[in-house]
């Protein structure tokens, strides 16, 4: 029996690991400041009962303020799972589990059909990368704001320059409309 197992299960597992690319890290982590953040969900226009996400949530930073105060139902996408399992329970800690959570997985393998809006905080080659993605997946009308680095090829609707973050940092925002 066991053997039998055996030879079953282990090519199972063998074919699970070979399903696929292994996930990449895309991004270093670099959160972006609460002040920008606000401003970043405002650009987006965000509203009460939206679907938005947050492709690489980091500390879950946006992905809170977006429930928390902008009243949205919020998805973060993060790979690293250490941020995964601490921005998971800062969720929980705040009681704002039935409106925002982490997915613990690879921003290239999500399904952002259902989203209103979209932030990104990537390196231009990692837009590039996903850029196709939410060229084929994203309804019209979806926003996407991303934070100092374009999307090439995309024409914003609107681009925001904050000269001081408040701590000497200058950040552009760009907004886009699918
Ligand atoms: C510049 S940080 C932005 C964090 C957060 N969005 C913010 O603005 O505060 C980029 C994040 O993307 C994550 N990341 C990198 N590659 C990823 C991948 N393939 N799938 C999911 N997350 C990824 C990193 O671990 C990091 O937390």
């Amino acid at each position: 029996m066991r053997r039998l197992a055996v030879s079953i299960l282990l090519p199972l597992g063998l074919l699970c690991q070979q399903g696929g690319p292994k996930a990449e890290k895309l991004a270093p982590y670099y959160p972006t400041p609460e002040s920008i953040v606000e401003k970043m969900l405002q650009l987006g226009g965000l509203q009460a009962g939206e679907k938005m996400f947050d492709l690489g949530s980091g500390d879950g930073r946006i992905v809170i303020m977006a429930a928390r105060k902008f009243k949205a139902d919020s998805t973060g996408v993060e790979l690293d799972e250490d941020l995964y399992k601490q921005s998971s329970a800062r969720i929980a800690k705040l009681g704002l589990s039935s409106t925002a959570r982490i997915v613990h997985g690879d921003i290239l393998r999500q399904d952002y059909s259902p989203a209103n809006l979209l932030t990104v905080y990537l390196l231009p080659s990692t837009n590039e990368k996903v850029k196709p993605i939410l060229e084929k997946q994203l309804k019209k009308g979806t926003r996407i704001v991303a934070h100092d680095f374009e999307v090439a090829g995309w024409t914003p609707e609107k681009i925001e320059n904050i000269d001081d973050d408040g701590e000497g940092r200058s950040h552009t925002l760009y907004l886009y409309r699918r």
